[in-house]
């Protein structure tokens, strides 16, 4: 920790000696010189309005009066998605303002625009990475129909904390997962190159550290050593750098006490210096006139000069840029040159995308593009690939067709909106096929279907900030009243052979401002669960939220659980193909699942810190819960069973060309199905502690009843490599290292192989 505020301070103090340092950055040669050329001429053409224009975006429900376009005051969007008034403000900047540059339109795109996917997290627990491309691909495509050319997303960030609500946006805890997860999620959204026909433009976003809040609270500070930032936070980051993402954006929250907006260090020295980032940095929205608040900037005028020296070149929502960049001008605080620079890469992006060949879109094409079947076809595949078995005794699941009756019960069995998850505003309510429609439309009319609701979740019911209710909650002691609704369920399970029991969150109670100090079943579900349970009844029990919750009582009386997220537009059906088998589900944990909030955050890459680490009193856990989670990362059941053996390593040594190591996968079972092979390593000595085991490759693939398969893995010197605080630099050590193939985190097959010279990376 010391050691990065020392950094941090030696950075402000050099901060204006590297100017040049950035100019010389920006005419790498992967910079097609052509674009540079087009960018630096209208460069020259702009006055100093127009040019902090660029640098500006407002939210549309702000407006804008078009004058303020026609004078070349206005950069970029957000949030507006009509594809009329797109149209309509793309024609008053190309056709109204003097240099005619179109519009930049940002939105939400995070799982989706019309179709709604599954959650994010849901996608990363599919581990599969052509999935998650062509989900972006679709959304994408549906996004740009309507002249949207840039979303927000991926959200990169690492979350380790199951009470952070943002976990639903991103990948979970690991940062291979993580990165490979950003590079397929980057490479769906913008296509081979920024401009790509029918896609638009990433943002990999919140840089950097967002997802370690204090506490899991949103908004709260990160403290993060340079260890955990560098080897664990950063990685998704730098994937997506390189993998060409056009666009960054500056996370709300303190880094170290430097609020990420205002932060020379993240946002330039290693963006731009060390990574070599070509593209665009935007500010989370307000962040910049955040960084009063934060004590950064003395006021909105400091938090300006802040942002733009620190490295953000666009400033979301609170243009401070356009109100005060010319007085520090004037006063000399900041230079023209340092406001070209920050607007060239805007420039370039706008030229990239085509936008000023073709700013406007067709309308007659929206409905197609927003209404094509093979979305719908797709958002079906990738819930059904998205969701984790957690548990299934003797093999309850699938459920067979041939029952005279069958009960769907719970609060978000019914559910659309819900179904959706949050940031979902371009999908349509009406379009969700809910877990209730999904059972119905896959069952047929023979089989009769009792639905009961059971109870109702509301988040304001859950929070408690209203002081004067919860002292009237604290004082009442009266024994609770039967529950009218509970009963309804209960008798609608007794009245069927089977019951479908659908609990979980609403969509508002996972994501940004949606951080929870429990994690238990909100509301009476918990109640509601027991009470069906008690019926004696066969029951499934199907989870709709963003994050892990605690389901311990669950996981040793309900006999099946299968984990299915906001699972989006075709959740229902998709939901139904699993539990009736029409589909096999193949999805594992991206997060490590807790059994108590208190032993949050939680995760499976962690250092061993005791030679006795298997007698659990020298073991790293709380006595009063057993030592391991409730379900490990990696983890998830399938209805087929397979066999991973005869891992082999193609040299007991590893030199540059890498190692291939190879396994034996065989499905077991009498049913076709995917099993996702995970490959785990671990350095046993070297200049610092390394994590028991880390991730460094996966695959899911598809086999045969009896079908064997080798599956083979590459591992790379650079795989191997960490960020060690012993050395302060990037390498491969000399070592050996364990390797584990398996299907989670507690893989078995071992190997081990030797790097017998440090390789320090560039
Ligand atoms: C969120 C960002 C989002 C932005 C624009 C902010 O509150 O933190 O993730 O992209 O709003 O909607």
């Amino acid at each position: 920790m010391i050691r990065s505020y020392i950094r941090h301070g030696v950075v402000a103090v050099l901060l204006l000696a590297s100017i040049t340092v950035v100019a010389q950055s920006w005419q790498s040669p992967s910079i097609d010189p052509k674009i540079e050329a087009r960018a630096q001429t209208l460069l020259r053409q702009m006055t100093l309005n127009e040019k902090l224009g660029q640098l500006s975006q407002i939210f549309w429900y702000k407006g804008a009066p078009d004058d303020r376009i026609q004078k070349g005051e206005l950069g970029s969007y957000l949030f507006l998605t009509d594809p009329h008034e797109i149209n309509r403000v793309q024609h008053v900047a190309v056709e109204q303002s003097r240099l005619h540059i179109p519009l930049l339109i940002g939105f939400d795109v995070i799982h989706g625009f019309r179709t709604i996917f599954p959650v994010p997290i849901a996608q990363a627990a599919s581990w599969d990475l052509d999935l998650n491309r062509e989900i972006q691909s679709v959304a994408a495509a549906e996004a740009s129909s309507v002249g949207i050319n840039w979303a927000f997303a991926p959200m990169v960030d690492i979350a380790r904390d199951a009470r952070w609500g943002r976990i639903v946006e991103g990948s979970g805890e690991d940062p291979y997962l993580g990165s490979q997860m950003a590079v397929a999620r980057v490479q769906g959204f913008q296509g081979a190159v920024p401009g790509s026909a029918n896609h638009i433009l990433a943002c990999a976003k919140h840089f950097a550290g967002y997802g370690a809040a204090v506490g899991g609270r949103d908004y709260d500070a990160s403290y993060l050593s340079d260890t955990e930032l560098q080897n664990v936070y950063l990685p998704p980051f730098h994937a997506a750098v390189d993998a060409g993402v056009a666009c960054i954006m500056s996370a709300y929250m303190d880094l170290n006490d430097v609020p990420a907006s205002g932060n020379r260090w993240l946002l330039h020295d290693l963006l731009r210096d060390s990574w070599r980032f070509q593209g665009f940095v935007v500010s989370d929205a307000w962040a910049v006139y955040s960084l009063e608040a934060h004590g950064m900037a003395r006021d909105a005028e400091d938090a300006a000069l802040r942002g733009l020296t620190a490295g953000v070149n666009m400033d979301m929502g609170s243009d401070t840029y356009l109100k005060y960049v010319p007085k520090l001008l004037d006063e000399k605080k900041v230079t023209m040159q340092q406001v070209d620079q920050a607007v060239l890469p805007l420039l370039r992006a706008k030229i990239e995308l085509g936008l000023f060949e073709h700013p406007y879109i067709d309308e007659s094409k929206v409905d197609a593009a927003l209404h094509d079947p093979a979305h719908l076809t797709l958002a079906r595949r990738a819930a059904a690939r998205s969701a984790v078995l957690l548990r299934n005794e003797n093999t309850q699941l699938p459920l067979s067709k041939r029952v005279s009756s069958i009960a769907v019960i719970g609060p978000l069995a019914d559910a659309h909106q819900e179904l959706q998850g949050s940031w979902s505003f371009g999908g349509d309510p009406k379009d969700v096929v809910t877990i209730l429609d999904g059972v119905r439309a896959n069952l047929g009319s023979g089989v009769a279907i009792h639905y009961a609701v059971g109870t109702t979740v509301k988040r304001e019911d859950q929070a408690n900030l209203d002081p004067d209710r919860l002292a009237q909650s604290a004082a009442s002691t009266a024994p609770q009243e039967p529950d009218a609704e509970i009963a309804k369920a209960v008798a609608a399970a007794k009245a069927s052979e089977q019951v479908i029991l659908v609990l979980g969150e609403l969509d508002s109670m996972s994501g940004e401002y949606a951080s929870r100090a429990s994690l238990t079943l909100p509301g009476k579900q918990q109640l509601l669960l027991e009470s069906v349970a008690a019926t004696g009844k066969p029951i499934t029990l199907v989870l709709v939220n963003g994050r892990p919750l605690d389901i311990t009582w669950a996981s040793t009386h309900i006999p099946a659980i299968l984990e299915v997220w906001f699972p989006g537009t075709q959740g229902g059906n998709a939901v139904a193909d699993l539990l009736f088998g029409d589909a096999n589900p193949a999805g594992k944990l991206p997060v490590t699942w807790p059994r108590n909030v208190g032993q949050e955050p939680l995760y499976y890459n962690r250092n061993l810190t005791q030679v006795h680490e298997d007698d659990p009193k020298f073991a790293s856990y709380y006595w009063d819960e057993p030592q391991f989670p409730l379900f490990r990362f990696g983890y998830g059941l399938s209805y087929s069973s397979f066999a991973i053996s005869d891992l082999k390593l193609s040299s007991a040594t590893m030199e540059s060309r890498g190692i291939d190591v190879t396994v034996e996968v065989k499905n077991t079972s009498d049913r076709n199905g995917d099993e996702v092979v995970q490959l785990y390593t671990h350095q046993r000595y070297g200049s610092a502690s390394r994590p028991s085991r880390e991730l460094k490759g996966f695959q899911r693939l598809n086999l045969a009843p009896g079908e064997t398969k080798t599956v083979l893995l590459h591992l790379t010197l650079a795989d191997l490599s960490f960020w060690s605080p012993a050395t302060h630099q990037r390498a491969t050590e000399a070592s050996t290292y364990d390797v584990w193939v398996g299907d989670s985190s507690v893989a078995t097959n071992h190997a081990q192989f030797d790097v017998t010279a440090t390789r320090v990376q560039p």
